[in-house]
């Protein structure tokens, strides 16, 4: 069997997906050294190590703590069920189409503003790094002004998250940006409690079920973990979708003529360039996967990006077809018709429709303002990462309207 490429080496970060096909075929369980994790990439296995509430997140606590507290992702069985309870209503489908789609509108539209006249935009650097973390903020209700103060604590995290190397000026930083976010947070949090309103952060104040309510430290670890999974995810989404749609210009073309189909590409680009490529689990006793055995206790690494080219699982799964059959374009929680990207089970997603939201307002607003929108002279797209994924640049050019 060909030797199975290195999960950390800068060849996988540029393209993991032939190391995929490698693991699916001859290596579907390995156990990683450096990372001291068991690897899976088939669907099959990534799908139940989601599904079976066996595996636990209890191995995330050292991972995400020293940045965010503790939060609902580090959490299982009863105690996830009441946290996810608690902050699950504020992110549903009658709030973001009535409460909070105004805001979505409002940030895309200003920052489409700032270069809609040029011709030419950069889209990371320009549009999707600082969208979704304009419309959490936004979506709490804190401050306008400081945007610039929480993309580079959005910075900070998503550095200490990604330091697989462990550089101990990024951990540091890290650290420290828990200390500073907790000094910001905390006092808003008091003043939300005595003079709620009707954002997003009033509404966790206000959030109880049967008593439990969560507390002051709770909901700043929570919007911690908001800028780390909303931010980094739905900008690479954005990024990806418009990346892909440019490089098939047949599918752009039929996306520009049905915008209904927006659902579609979004949910093909997380299955074809899912945002988040490595997810662990935690077995709280003896598993069975491919054939191998899980001792109790070890790290299992879910391989998104693998599992969503499986063979056994789509057809032509190498293929980006957003008119394909085989994946559910609906968001609607049909486990059994979905991609990976947004996980399954007691984690997936919270923030699944927002994403889908945002995603449809910005593609919606990005084609109106850019109709014949390519990809800048002799630049060709391309996507960066082994553990996080997507566009690192997308520079782009349109003749601006009107
Ligand atoms: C959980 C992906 C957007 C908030 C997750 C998980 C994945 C994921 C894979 C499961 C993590 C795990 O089980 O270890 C994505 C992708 C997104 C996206 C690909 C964009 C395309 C968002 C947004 C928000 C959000 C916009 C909110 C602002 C969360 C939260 C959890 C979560 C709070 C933890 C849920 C729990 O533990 O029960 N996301 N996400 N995500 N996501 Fe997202």
């Amino acid at each position: 069997a060909p030797e199975v490429p290195d999960i950390l080496s800068p060849e996988f970060a540029t393209d993991p997906y032939s190391a995929y096909r490698i693991m699916r075929e001859h290596a579907p369980l390995f156990w990683h050294e450096p990372m001291q994790s068991y690897v899976v990439s088939r669907y099959e296995d990534v799908a139940r190590a989601f599904r079976d509430p066996a595996f636990t997140t209890a191995n995330y606590d050292w991972q995400l703590e020293p940045v965010h507290g503790r939060t609902i992702l580090q959490l299982s069985g009863r105690e996830h069920a009441v946290r996810r309870g608690l902050v699950a209503p504020a992110f549903r489908g009658d709030e973001l189409q009535g409460r909070f789609l105004p805001v979505i509108e409002r940030n895309a539209r200003l920052l489409i503003d700032r270069f809609r006249a040029t011709g030419r935009v950069e889209l990371v650097g320009e549009f999707s790094t600082h969208f979704p973390i304009n419309v959490i903020v936004d979506m709490l209700g804190l401050d306008q002004a400081d945007h610039a103060r929480f993309q580079r604590w959005y910075t900070s995290i998503i550095a200490f998250l990604g330091n697989l190397a462990q550089d101990p000026e990024v951990a540091a930083d890290g650290e420290r940006t828990r200390v500073e976010l907790a000094a910001y947070m905390l006092p808003i949090i008091a003043e939300r409690r005595a003079n709620p309103g009707d954002d997003l952060l009033s509404r966790l104040c206000l959030a109880e079920i049967d008593g439990t309510r969560m507390s002051d430290e709770d909901i700043k670890a929570f919007v911690s973990l908001l800028l780390a999974a909303g931010g980094e995810t739905t900008d690479k989404a954005i990024s990806a979708i418009m990346a892909n749609l440019l490089v098939h210009p047949e599918q752009l073309a039929a996306v520009r003529a049905d915008r209904s189909l927006i659902a579609r590409a979004f949910a093909e680009t997380l299955r074809f360039s899912p945002p988040v490529h490595m997810i662990m689990r935690q077995p709280e006793r003896d598993v069975t996967l491919s054939g191998g055995t899980i001792p109790a206790g070890s790290t299992v690494t879910c391989l998104i990006g693998a599992a969503n080219r499986d063979a056994e699982r789509y057809r032509d799964p190498e293929r980006f077809d957003i008119f394909r059959d085989d994946l559910d374009t609906t968001t609607a929680f049909s486990a059994a018709a979905n991609h990976l990207a947004f996980a399954l089970g007691r984690h997936f997603c919270v923030g699944a429709l927002l994403a889908k939201t945002e995603v449809e307002v910005a593609m919606n607003m990005l084609l109106d303002a850019m109709p014949d929108v390519r990809v800048a002279d002799g630049f060709v797209p391309a996507e960066q990462g082994g553990f996080t994924r997507g566009p690192e640049r997308l520079p782009l050019e349109f003749t601006p309207v009107g």
